[in-house]
């Protein structure tokens, strides 16, 4: 029997410098590539996140507040292709690493209707997964029904395409070790949790609603919201810290590691 895809999501907080425009975390992308192939993961679907290749840019020209003036057509641009660019490089490390990685990208096959994604074709998805490619997708600029434009997530990606690919699991890498009780960035007294399911989450939604951080697409707080219909779908999800050594690789091999464990029950 063919083996449920795996979905990992490249955080930009790991793979890039959040506090430096356009500025990549050479080192940590190269381990991540060398550990990707390790797992050797069956069925692998990556996704990346925009850090500081996406966020910036999309936050100078409003993306997110859809079409206004025009103006915003050059920002557009410039997002989408300061994404290809981060995606190039990861693509380009994977390769390196033999890993057969194919970019595809989100605003050649996605549309939204108020930044939710309204259609979607994942034939081409599912057919390299077939034929034993890595597809590669990113949070990306996208045409929207009603606003003209949007921003789509990586984290509204990978929920969907667990949900349309019926995936084993997610794995998450960021820059924290997983969903704490605070943003451990600002409260040295944040705890991890390691283990949590759909009802503990929604009964704490209101503190996992003051974790929001400056990102337009919603910092931690907006990924455990987008996570929930995957989890709801029944894809277990693991958030790791992907700049630490071993834990992605751990992760996608399902070996014990440090960080949060979402399950639907
Ligand atoms: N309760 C919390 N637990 C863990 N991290 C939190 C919490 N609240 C806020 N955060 C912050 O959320 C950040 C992760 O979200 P962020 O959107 O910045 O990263 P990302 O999703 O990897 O990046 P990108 O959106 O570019 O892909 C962490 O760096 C952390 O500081
Ligand atoms: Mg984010």
């Amino acid at each position: 029997m063919k083996a449920k895809p795996t979905i990992l999501k490249l955080g930009g907080s790991a793979i890039t410098q959040k506090d430096k425009p356009l500025k990549v975390n050479r080192p940590v992308i190269e381990n991540l590539a060398q550990e990707i192939a390790e797992a050797n993961t069956p069925q692998l679907v990556l996704v990346h996140g925009g850090g500081s290749f996406g966020h910036p840019l999309a936050k100078q020209y409003a993306i997110t507040d859809g079409f206004k003036d025009h103006s915003q057509i050059m920002g557009f641009s410039k997002t989408h292709d300061a994404m290809t660019t981060l995606n190039g490089l990861v693509v380009q490390a994977l390769i390196q690493h033999n890993i057969p990685a194919v970019s595809i990208a989100p605003s050649s096959f996605v549309l939204t209707k108020s930044g939710r994604i309204e259609k979607m074709n994942s034939d081409i998805v599912t057919k390299l997964l077939d034929m034993k490619f890595v597809p590669v997708l990113y949070g990306d600029t996208v045409l929207d029904s009603d606003k003209g434009f949007a921003i789509l997530s990586g984290d509204q990606l990978i929920a969907k395409l667990a949900i349309i690919l019926d995936a084993e699991q997610i794995v998450i890498g960021v820059d924290v070790d997983g969903l704490c009780t605070a943003d451990p960035k600002k409260d040295s007294s944040a705890k991890l949790i390691k283990h949590t399911d759909l009802k503990e989450l929604k009964r704490k939604h209101s503190w996992i609603e003051k974790a929001r951080v400056i990102d337009v697409t919603g910092g931690m707080y907006g990924k455990i919201i987008e996570l929930i219909p995957a989890i709801e779908h029944g894809t277990r999800t693991t958030i790791v810290n992907a700049t630490k050594k071993g834990t992605v690789r751990k992760a996608l091999c399902n070996e014990k590691v440090k960080g949060t464990i979402i399950e639907k029950e």
